[in-house]
């Protein structure tokens, strides 16, 4: 398979995360290009069998960067995708002492949602996606722990899906 991966990595986790993903997919067989959004025009994408696409979170959503480069993206209805996008780990409510629940964090994370949207709009196919973690007490990472571990089971998961459902890590 030919596997393109674009990110819009700002402090260089998301970066990490795509180089990993490459390097295991090419181990496994593929031809693999990894790109930051900035190496190129969204027009001149060339074609992919799967297309991998990563997004920091800022403010609770995909950047405008990224948003803007899907929606100008030269992208074939039908082509498979991935996605994955990095936050800051979840913490205790400052006044409460309690940990939000899973429910009240998919509120206000909507990347993942958020690049679906404008992909699933263009006709593509999701099969899988993936939400890593920085360090809560800095906004630049690095990466929780554990981090390879989880691209290593987004591989498994692109390098086994037929396109049938969507796998999340
Ligand atoms: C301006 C700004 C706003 C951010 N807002 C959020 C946020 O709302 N939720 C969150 O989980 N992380 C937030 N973060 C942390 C980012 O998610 C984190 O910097 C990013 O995932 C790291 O990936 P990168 O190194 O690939 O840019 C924010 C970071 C910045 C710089």
């Amino acid at each position: 398979m030919r596997i393109d991966i674009y990110h819009a990595s700002k402090y260089g986790n998301g970066a990490r995360v795509a180089d990993e993903l490459g390097r295991l997919m090419a181990a496994g067989g593929n031809e693999v290009s990894v790109h930051h959004i900035d190496e190129l025009s969204p027009r001149d994408i060339p074609p992919a069998d799967l297309y991998v696409f990563g997004s920091p979170t800022h403010f609770g959503k995909a950047p405008g960067n990224i948003m803007r480069f899907l929606k100008k993206a030269n992208l074939p209805s039908g082509a498979r995708y991935a996605v994955f996008a990095t936050c800051s780990a979840t913490v205790p409510d400052k006044k409460t002492g309690r940990m939000p629940t899973e429910e009240e964090m998919e509120k206000i994370r909507r990347t993942i949602p958020m690049l679906d949207e404008q992909l699933k709009a263009k006709g593509m196919v999701k099969v899988a996606e993936m939400q890593l973690f920085v360090r809560p007490d800095t906004m630049k990472g690095p990466l929780i722990d554990g981090w390879q571990d989880k691209v290593e089971q987004f591989a498994r998961l692109i390098g086994t899906s037929g396109g049938k459902s969507t796998g999340s890590i």
